[in-house]
């Protein structure tokens, strides 16, 4: 792992940002703040298992594995994985939570792991990282010929919305910021690079990877009783996005 001082500026920006916000993190993707599990477990999750299939024995890797929500799960449907996250915070609760799996501090420009995996899994993290060739160029190194690259982010769209000023700016192709709450409560501000579909498309086509699936992330069925005004909204906005790709 690099040296702090050496850190890119995204990576010191996301490390610094989940260091104030670890603790309302994990908090929100489960099911101690209500809200959160919407967005989570009836919105995003159930898309990117979809893509996921049977990961029965398959090696997996838990790129920006954050506090372990997709570790834990993967491990208890009898996958072989292992994880890597840039926040010291964030994994610390991972750790806890997954006492004997491999997890490691490091980044998603310089991969902790020298050997191959079936599937390298990145659940609503490489928004946080500005250089996709040189992210997809290090995926691909730790991924079998073959292998997939399953990753969520946000719709291209929807994130290109500036709340605070009511404008779209879908072809600013740069960093944005999104309001969250830090471990105390307190609002802060979270920031992100968006990225166009072009760009995105560009990117997997230049790092030599296949799409073979997406999901616009539709919420289930069983959100629409639990949280019809979430269901309601989220069955006519897209948020997320979750895209399938495979190293040719
Ligand atoms: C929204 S959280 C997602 C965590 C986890 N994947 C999940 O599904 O709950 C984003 C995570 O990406 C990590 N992250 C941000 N930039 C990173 C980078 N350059 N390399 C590795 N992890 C990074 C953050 O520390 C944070 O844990």
């Amino acid at each position: 792992m690099k040296s702090k001082k050496n850190l890119k500026k995204d990576e010191k920006e996301a490390a610094e940002q989940y260091a104030r916000s670890f603790k309302s993190y994990h908090s929100w993707r489960t099911k101690e703040n209500p809200q959160g599990w919407f967005y989570n477990d009836h919105l995003e999750i159930p898309a990117v298992n979809k893509l996921l299939g049977n990961v029965e024995g398959k090696k997996i890797l838990d790129f920006g594995c954050g506090t372990g929500i997709y570790t834990k799960k993967l491990a208890k449907k009898g996958a072989v994985v292992k994880g890597f996250d840039i926040s010291e915070e964030m994994l610390s609760i991972a750790r806890k939570e997954n006492l004997q799996l491999d997890l490691r501090k490091g980044s998603g420009y310089e991969i902790p792991f020298k050997e191959k995996f079936d599937i390298v899994l990145a659940s609503l993290v490489v928004h946080y990282l500005k250089d996709w060739d040189e992210m997809f160029q290090e995926v691909s190194r730790v991924l079998k010929k073959g292998g997939y690259f399953i990753f969520s982010t946000g719709n291209p769209v929807m994130e290109s919305i500036k709340k605070s000023k009511q404008e779209v700016d879908y072809f600013h192709d740069g960093k944005f910021c999104a309001d969250w709450k830090d471990n105390t409560g307190k609002e802060m501000k979270m920031h992100y690079y968006h990225k166009t579909y072009e760009k995105i498309i560009q990117a997997i086509i230049k790092n030599k990877f296949e799409i073979v699936d997406y999901k616009d992330c539709f919420p289930i069925k069983k959100a629409k009783k639990i949280f019809p005004e979430e269901y309601d909204k989220y069955s006519r906005e897209p948020l997320f996005t979750a895209w399938k790709i495979k190293k040719k």
